[in-house]
Order: C-alpha cells, then sequence, then structure tokens
C-alpha cells in the first residue's frame, strides 16, 4: 500500500443497509459486507466507504447516531466491524468510515441529559438552544428536510436541527463537543479504519448570533448561495485540529468533506493541504448532459485544486441523489450515457467514486409505493417530496426474483426488473455495465499520473457540419486521449488510434471507409473513425496524432 493511495483511489460507497443481508432479516449488515469484500476486490476498486452503523434510532438511516463507539445491532457488534477492516486489508482494500459531527440522534445520552437539565445548563450548551421570537421559533432557519429547523420543547425553549428534529445540531464552539470528537476519531484510527468521510462538514460551525438567512426555499440554495449556516470559515479550523490526529497515524489515513457549497473555490478550501484530503465534487452530478456543461465543471473543479495540491473527486451518484442512470434520460438513453459518463469519469485525473449499484446500471426506482417510503423527507415535505429511497433499495446479486439473493426479504422492495441487473447474470457478459466497470477500472491504474489536456475533437456529423461543441476530446500523457460524443447522432472523428475500450461494442466504432490507410493527424483528412451517440471510448494515442 504506497503513499498518496487517495489521490487516485477508486472509492466505492456501501450503503450498509442496502448492500448485502447475512443474516435474512432484510437488512443489510456489516456481516454482508465481509460476504461480498469479494465482488469489490474483483470490481477493481482501491477502498469501500461504509455508511453508518452505529447505535442508531434509525430516524434518518443511521446519520442519527446514538452512540458513536457502538455497531448497532442491526449490522453486527465491534467484533464485526474489526473483522471486517482486518479482512478488507488482507484483499488490499481500504475502509473509510462515515463521522456524523454535525448532528446527534436525539437519542444520544448527551441530548437525554439536556432535555432534563433545562435551559442554561451545561447539557444545553453542547447543542443550540434558544428562547424563541415572537412566540415562533428563534430565526428564519429551514431544515434541509423541510419545514423549520427549530423544534420547542416542553420549557418552552427551541432547539437547533439542521436536519430532522430527530437529530439536534451540536454546538462546536462547546470544547466538550471538540474533545469528544477528537476521542472519536482515535476510536475508529485505533482499530484501523484508513479514514473516514465527514457528513455535512460544511455545517459543524453557524454564523456568530445565528443570523436570519432572510430567503425561503433554503435547501434548493445549497450549492448556489452563501447561508448562515453553512459553509461558515469556522469549520476550518477543526479539519486543521483533525488533520493533526490523521497524519499522527501512520500509512496516510485520510478525511473526505461531504460539503455542499456554492462553488469549486469554495469545496477547494476543504482540502487544503492541512485540512481533510478530498471532497465530494457535487457540482459534477449537477452538470447536465451536455459537453459544454461536463467541460465547464471539468476545468472549474481541476482549476479549483491547483493550488491546494489535492486530487479532484469525481462523483456521479450516492444514496442522496437520484441515480445518474434515469438522470439522464432513464431506460436504455439512461445507461447509454451513464456508460459513456463511467469511461468519461474514469478518466479523469483524481480520485473517483462509486456508489453502490452503479457498476450494475441500476436505475432510481420511482414507483415505490407510499407506505414503505422510510426517508424523512416524505413526512417532513408534507407528502410532495419522495426523498431518497429510490437510490436505496437493496442490491439484485443472483437469481430471478426479489430479493435477488440479497438476504431475507428486502426493507424496500426490489422491482422484478431487476432479474437481468443482478450481479450474477452480469458476470460472464462481455456487454454488461458490470463487465465495463470491471475493465475500465482496472485500465485506470495505469493511466498516467499526468493531468488533462483538453484536444480539438475534429467531429463531424455524417452530412459534414462541425459537431465539435457536442464532443469532448482529452489527451493524458503522450499516449492516452479520451472521447465523449454526447450528442444523438454518431459523429466521425480523426481517428485518435486504437481502440482500448469503448463504452458500446468496439464493432460501433468503426472507420469510415475510404479514409483508412490515408494517414494519421491532420485535423480533417486522414482516418476518420465513426463514434456512436451518447458514448465515450478510450485510445492510445492523441486525436492529432
Ligand atoms: C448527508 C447524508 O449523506 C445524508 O444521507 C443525511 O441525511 C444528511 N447528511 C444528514 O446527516
Ligand atoms: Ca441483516
Amino acid at each position: 500500500m504506497g503513499n498518496d493511495w487517495w489521490r487516485t483511489a477508486a472509492i466505492y460507497q456501501v450503503y450498509v443497509r442496502s448492500f448485502a443481508d447475512s443474516n435474512g432479516d432484510g437488512i443489510g449488515d456489516l456481516g454482508g459486507v465481509r460476504d461480498k469484500l469479494g465482488h469489490l476486490a474483483d470490481l477493481g476498486v482501491d477502498a469501500v466507504w461504509l455508511t453508518p452503523f452505529y447505535a442508531s434510532p434509525m430516524a434518518d438511516g443511521g446519520y442519527d447516531v446514538a452512540d458513536y463507539r457502538t455497531v448497532d445491532p442491526l449490522f453486527g457488534d465491534l467484533t464485526e466491524a474489526e473483522a471486517l477492516v482486518r479482512e478488507a486489508h488482507e484483499r488490499g482494500l481500504r475502509v473509510l468510515v462515515d463521522l456524523v459531527p454535525n448532528h446527534t440522534s436525539s437519542r444520544h445520552e448527551w441530548f437525554v441529559e439536556a432535555l432534563e437539565a433545562g435551559p442554561g445548563s451545561a447539557a444545553r450548551a453542547r447543542y443550540h438552544f434558544r428562547d424563541g421570537r415572537d412566540g415562533g421559533p428563534p430565526n428564519d432557519w429551514e431544515s434541509v428536510f423541510g419545514g423549520p429547523a427549530w423544534t420547542q420543547v416542553a420549557d418552552g425553549q427551541w432547539y437547533l436541527h439542521l436536519f430532522d428534529p430527530a437529530q439536534p445540531d451540536l454546538n462546536w464552539d462547546n470544547p466538550e463537543v471538540r474533545a469528544e470528537f477528537d476521542d472519536i476519531l482515535r476510536f475508529w484510527l485505533d482499530r484501523g479504519v484508513d479514514g473516514f468521510r465527514v457528513d455535512v462538514a460544511h455545517g459543524m460551525i453557524k454564523a456568530h448570533g445565528l443570523p436570519d438567512a432572510g430567503c425561503t426555499d433554503q435547501a434548493s440554495l445549497l450549492t448556489t448561495r452563501e447561508l448562515p449556516y453553512f459553509d461558515q470559515d469556522g469549520v476550518h479550523e477543526i479539519y486543521r485540529a483533525w488533520r493533526k490526529i490523521l497524519d499522527s497515524y501512520p500509512g496516510e489515513r485520510i478525511g473526505v468533506a461531504e460539503a455542499w457549497v456554492p462553488s469549486a473555490d469554495r469545496l477547494a478550501r476543504y482540502v487544503r493541504s492541512d485540512e481533510l484530503h478530498q471532497a465530494f465534487n457535487f457540482h459534477y452530478v449537477e452538470a447536465t448532459w451536455s459537453a459544454a456543461g461536463f467541460r465547464e465543471v471539468i476545468d472549474a473543479s481541476l482549476a479549483a485544486v491547483s493550488g491546494v495540491d489535492a486530487p479532484s473527486t469525481w462523483v456521479l451518484s450516492n444514496h442522496d441523489i437520484q441515480r445518474h442512470v434515469t438522470r439522464y434520460g432513464g431506460g436504455e438513453l439512461g445507461l447509454r450515457r451513464a456508460r459513456a459518463a463511467a469511461l468519461l469519469t474514469m478518466a479523469l485525473p483524481g480520485s473517483v467514486y462509486v456508489y453502490q449499484g452503479e457498476e450494475l446500471g441500476l436505475p432510481e426506482v420511482t414507483d415505490l409505493p407510499d407506505e414503505v417510503l422510510t426517508d424523512p423527507v416524505w413526512e417532513r415535505s408534507g407528502h410532495t417530496d419522495r426523498g431518497r429511497d429510490g437510490c436505496r433499495v437493496p442490491l439484485p446479486w443472483s437469481g430471478g426474483e426479489p430479493p435477488f439473493g440479497f438476504g431475507g426479504p428486502a426493507w424496500l422492495p426490489q422491482p422484478a426488473e431487476w432479474a437481468a441487473y443482478t450481479a450474477e447474470a452480469q458476470r460472464d457478459d462481455p456487454g454488461s455495465m458490470l463487465t465495463l466497470y470491471r475493465r475500465a477500472l482496472r485500465l485506470r491504474r495505469d493511466l498516467p499520473r499526468t493531468g488533462l489536456r483538453w484536444l480539438e475533437p475534429g467531429a463531424r456529423t455524417p452530412s459534414g457540419t462541425d459537431a465539435d461543441e457536442q464532443v469532448l476530446a482529452f489527451g493524458r500523457g503522450a499516449d492516452f486521449t479520451c472521447t465523449v460524443n454526447f450528442s444523438s447522432e454518431p459523429v466521425t472523428l480523426p481517428a485518435p488510434g486504437r481502440l482500448i475500450l469503448g463504452s458500446l461494442p468496439e464493432s460501433e466504432f468503426t472507420a469510415v471507409p475510404g479514409t483508412a490507410g490515408a494517414g494519421h493527424g491532420t485535423h480533417g483528412d486522414g482516418e476518420r473513425v465513426t463514434v456512436p451517440p451518447n458514448s465515450a471510448a478510450w485510445w492510445s494515442g492523441d486525436v492529432h496524432g
């Protein structure tokens, strides 16, 4: 395990309760992850990030932690967690765990104590308790899940929760809170974990005096404007302290920020050399399917990290957002674009995240019955937002009917059509999404470590019109080119070299008759190839030879 592994790592996100169920209760667990380490090693990823498996009432899928040092019996126990870390390491996989420092569960002993202790107590000072204003909450802040960010308790005071009322926000100006989390970090580092994904990394510090936001529909503004409870400068001091702890352990332990901030430049502040190592690039998630959209976000992302000596990350999906097959149009079109997006993403310099099931090409499940929805967003939005359950449906592993080898009857129902998406059905199919991911992740390991340079694709439609604005082409090193055709038409390009890997079968990337052997190189003459619509390809060689 070499140094700086995280600069180019492919990190696989395991949403534990939907990954694999080892004891037949229909809920994924740590034993299930242990059982499937072979799948992950075979896929070719470098590390696994496990979503929270700590003691929790599960008001928000475990992002409501009641005890940070205990494994919830739903998921296993501490011995199981230690075995998982050890076995992952034996297979050459690193393990990141989720750290939830912005809020605890309302059943955490600190919050229980705070409710009992009453106004003005030291126990309340670990959270944000305030008196109300004009009979209502202390300010106009809204919960990300809908409704006000404040809930009133029996004695009349209000407490802040940027998420569900079952997730009270901690007061990070309180030294006791800081000391407690230093200790939690050490607890897991001592158990061999390779680092942390930091939940709501942009949220721990609130603007002094808790001023009004002055606007409504605040949740929709997460990546567009400043809010008094997000991305405050004070959070960085916390990361500087944590970096010292991470660096005090051997073997490059890392921190990854989940930070929803207005720009790539703001994001880069979380990964300055004395802070965290990576930050999720949600601006990449938000890019719409177009050459210009992707080029812009790629440029902005790379420019932002160039000043801070950190890698960019590339994220297509996670457990909070609609799966990208569906975002890109769904059905055959969505799958085809998702295949292209996978090759584009894995060709970029930096670290890539794979959300469980994207290697199977899973779509979002958009028709879950109302009565099975568990995401607090569904209730908090007054049943106007169906929430995030549709991207959390348990994985199909094998067999022809639910639960598809997941374990017991899955806690969210799996669509019958998923028989075609199982890992088993895809394993030996050369045209499957799983095969594409395996090949790409393997080849990616040998990509040049250099940055990216954009190339003039020299794309034309069959009728001869220029189509460069619908095609991206970039090189890395002297001998690698990636091309992406975002359009719904085939285009021809000057042959970029030998096809290493295409998002579609090789036979679809054809030489244009009459151009073969005419020599490489000059834009517009020489050998041309046809690249199919909504496709990407990796080539050995430059567009301009
Ligand atoms: C981000 C997590 O990814 C999400 O699932 C959770 O609901 C919120 N943070 C609150 O912890
Ligand atoms: Ca289970």
